[in-house]
């Protein structure tokens, strides 16, 4: 049986340029769905799959994103003072929710990169790796999307990637997995080859890479060995097709519902599914969407 996953990677140092001119000085990752920053989401979804440490990987915003996980003493004296108890008790919560350490990547060279950076602090372990943009949501007395993942790594042994299936025109815009559909499971997938943004014109599969792995310490050296590639970046899909050629790595498909809320209506569509499900806000979006779509007509 494999070591289980105790860490987690969570690359935020990424520049955020489809969501300028917000993200000039905060990153895309605390902008908020419907009341909670994107990243808060991504942090809860890792430590309730049981994952005991998070990494993440910052880039020139890090003083946001560590007061946000922190003890804020001033807020919680004065919401205190206030009797605001509800209030106070949800903003402790954040900074219990386990051990966060932060690294710097001195330089957005690239995701493949930007994993890297956690090596000094997971060192010879097996680790997952969260994108921060991107949103699982899945039904409550279910695994979450890193967990789903987590447990085939634990019942395989090998490296595990979250697949989805797209239009074969949007392809382009993906990692994309070639490789075959286990028989027993049909959400298991055996990959054959990995290509990082196949050109429009040379796509051989709709199956794409969407923002959730779980990857053994092997990939740590084959990372050190990638060149740049795609984009001027160090991509961590061609890692991951070196180690599929020498280990073999699957496909997760999440049950659960994917959100891009790096992607402008991905980021309106996770607001309106996050509305949609708190039953404080449910009829009154229902009522505006419907008020909205009226006006179109
Ligand atoms: P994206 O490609 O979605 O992020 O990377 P980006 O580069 O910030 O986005 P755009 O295209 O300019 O809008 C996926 C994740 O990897 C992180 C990003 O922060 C994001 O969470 N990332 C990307 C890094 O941490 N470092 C990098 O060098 C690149």
């Amino acid at each position: 049986m494999p070591p289980s996953v105790k860490f987690a990677v969570i690359p935020v140092a990424g520049l955020g340029t489809r969501f300028l001119p917000a993200t000039k000085a905060v990153p895309k990752e605390m902008l908020p769905i419907v009341d909670k920053p994107t990243l808060q989401y991504i942090v809860e979804e890792a430590f309730s799959a049981g994952i005991e440490h998070i990494v993440l990987i910052q880039g020139r915003y890090k003083g946001c994103i560590e007061d946000h996980f922190d003890t804020s003493y001033e807020l919680e004296d004065t919401l205190e003072k206030r009797n605001k108890t509800a209030d106070l008790e949800m903003v402790r919560k954040i900074a219990r929710l386990g051990p966060i350490t932060s690294i710097r990547q001195k330089a957005p060279l690239g995701l493949g990169h930007a994993v890297l950076c956690a090596r000094p602090i997971i060192g010879d372990a097996p680790f997952a790796v969260l994108l921060g943009d991107d949103l699982y949501r899945t039904e409550a007395n279910k695994r979450s999307g890193i967990g789903q993942l987590i447990d085939a790594f634990e019942a395989t042994g090998k490296g595990q990637i979250a697949l989805m299936q797209v239009p074969l025109s949007e392809i382009h815009k993906y990692g994309a997995a070639e490789g075959k559909v286990d028989d027993k499971n049909e959400r298991l997938f055996h990959i054959s080859d990995l290509v990082e943004k196949p050109p429009k014109g040379t796509e051989k599969t709709d199956r794409a890479v969407v923002g959730r792995y779980v990857l053994p310490p092997r990939v740590w050296g084959l990372l050190e060995a990638t060149k740049v590639g795609k984009g001027g970046e160090i991509q961590l899909t061609d890692a991951l097709d070196a180690l599929q050629k020498e280990q073999g790595l699957m496909g997760v498909t999440v049950d659960g519902k994917r959100v891009d809320a790096g992607d402008k209506l991905g980021f309106l569509e996770a607001n309106l599914r996050e509305a949609l499900s708190r039953t404080d806000l449910k009829s009154g979006t229902v009522t505006l969407m419907q008020e909205l779509l009226a006006e179109l007509k």
